[in-house]
């Protein structure tokens, strides 16, 4: 097949070559993105005075009867016109001859690239930033729903301190909150408008970029031409932004994955979100969860692809950069599954509020409350700190809970002990002198799941 740059070449091309350099197999995900552009741009020609009204409306009629034989799937790719670029250009010619090729006036396949790519991730990303809400809702709810259940805090995966079921979880959902602020703030550099920038010199037509920009309900056009076609920084700084997420639900999972523990038995999952063994018939495994942790090291590993690909790159447009497509198409679909899967989980997650208790007792979780509680007495915290140290020696050694000893063996310890000091020996206790800002008091978590609410609400218009 005669390609569109054919004059200056004496032969066809190698068979194995159009093979090799083709991208329609992966880049026709952005077929309505490139159809997208070529309607705004057919429109700055037109404003330009390129096209006459009536090319123009052949020009918009043709582009749309492709975007619905595409969406049919009744639209025939093929590895000999190498990329949606040209499949777009070639189908528009069939159906409306020579007027087709006028839409390339002044265009190139570098600013086409980028601009496709820059539409395609800002509809992906109003799906992501969707999927972000959601998790963080039925994290919520869940929240809600078991907003009294009061369980072992870890650090080092050892019991450290009480914890209000809803503060440990909702730690997720404030992960997600930062990642839906780091799509709104990414999206000022995505919205830029490449188009007009041609192959990098920018259009040697007086096109109306600030149209084409608002038209696409972009915040502005590129302000550099070499720039808008040499970068991929916007796909970096996604993939980036997916890593961290998944780098959050991979943790999200491995507590799930714990929880669900014979070990823990903090929680199920129902049967749905589970599965078998093929060997051990009592088998109920927490695959979806390990999957997810399973996706970020693919989707990380996107993210280094990205940048290695652009490392040390000359100016302006290179061939290498059609890699970029495979990393970016696998990374957001990885992620915006994974954060679906995750939604499930939680969704799903059914509370053992009896064992979650039981684990209360054990790991002298309230160590940290007499130490505060000799503090008031007026004893130095690392005074205080070693005193406890050495009581929870002591009552390991006679398999003790803290507040089984007697108020005499406590003054052994220090003579500011007073009977004063069971009070201090509760988990209510614990919780209740908490309610600092982003502790794990109950007044405050109730404030922080209040506050998460009507934030998103104006954050993203959902509640
Ligand atoms: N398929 C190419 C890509 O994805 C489009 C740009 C081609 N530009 C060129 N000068 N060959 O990068």
């Amino acid at each position: 097949m005669k390609k569109p740059w054919g004059g200056r070449f004496s032969e066809e091309i190698d068979e194995f070559l159009e093979a090799f350099s083709e991208s329609i197999s992966f880049d026709k995900e952005l077929a309505f993105a490139e159809i997208k552009a070529s309607r705004i741009y057919a429109q700055a020609l037109r404003k330009a005075g390129l096209l006459s009204e009536e090319e123009l409306d052949q020009i918009l009629q043709g582009l749309s009867e492709i975007e619905e034989e595409i969406k049919q799937g009744a639209f025939p790719f093929r590895i000999e016109l190498e990329d949606i670029h040209m499949h777009v250009e070639k189908a528009l010619a069939e159906k409306i001859g020579d007027i087709a090729y006028k839409l390339h006036t002044g265009r190139s396949r570098n600013e086409q690239v980028v601009a496709d790519e820059r539409i395609y991730i800002a509809e992906r990303l109003e799906e992501l930033k969707a999927l972000l809400v959601d998790f963080i809702l039925v994290i919520l709810d869940k929240a809600e729903e078991y907003f009294e259940v009061v369980m072992p805090g870890f650090t080092h995966l050892q019991h450290a301190q009480p914890v209000l079921f809803s503060h440990w979880v909702t730690t997720f959902a404030e992960m997600m909150r930062l990642h839906l602020q780091r799509c709104l703030d990414f999206e000022k550099r995505l919205k830029q408008c490449p188009l007009g920038s041609s192959a990098f010199a920018g259009c040697g037509f007086p096109l109306d970029r600030e149209f084409m920009a608002k038209a696409l309900s972009f915040y502005e056009p590129t302000r550099h031409s070499v720039y808008a076609v040499s970068s991929r920084d916007f796909i970096s700084e996604l993939l980036f932004i997916l890593s961290l997420i998944m780098v959050d639900l991979s943790r999200f999972s491995e507590e799930i994955i714990l929880w669900t523990s014979e070990e823990f038995c903090f929680a199920s999952l129902p049967d749905r979100l589970t599965t078998g063994s093929s060997i051990m018939p009592q088998k109920k495994n927490p695959d979806p969860a390990e999957l997810i942790r399973g996706k970020s090291a693919t989707v990380i590993g996107n993210l280094f692809q990205m940048l290695t690909l652009q490392k040390g790159l000359p100016l302006s447009y290179n061939r290498d950069l059609q890699e970029d497509k495979p990393p970016l198409f696998q990374a957001l679909n990885y992620t915006l599954n994974s954060l679906r899967m995750a939604t499930l989980l939680v969704k799903g997650l059914k509370l053992n509020a009896e064992k979650i208790s039981e684990h209360l007792k054990h790991g002298y979780l309230l160590a940290t409350e007499l130490a505060d509680y000799l503090v008031l007495k007026g004893v130095p915290f690392r005074k205080a700190h070693h005193v406890v140290g050495e009581i929870v020696r002591y009552a390991e050694g006679r398999k003790k809970e803290l507040s089984e000893l007697s108020l005499d063996e406590y003054k052994k310890f220090h003579q500011a002990f007073e009977e004063d000091v069971y009070e201090w020996l509760t988990v209510e206790h614990a919780l209740s002198r908490r309610n600092i800002l982003g502790g794990t008091g109950k007044r405050v978590v109730k404030e922080y799941i209040d506050c998460l609410r009507s934030e998103l609400k104006t954050m993203v218009g959902r509640d």
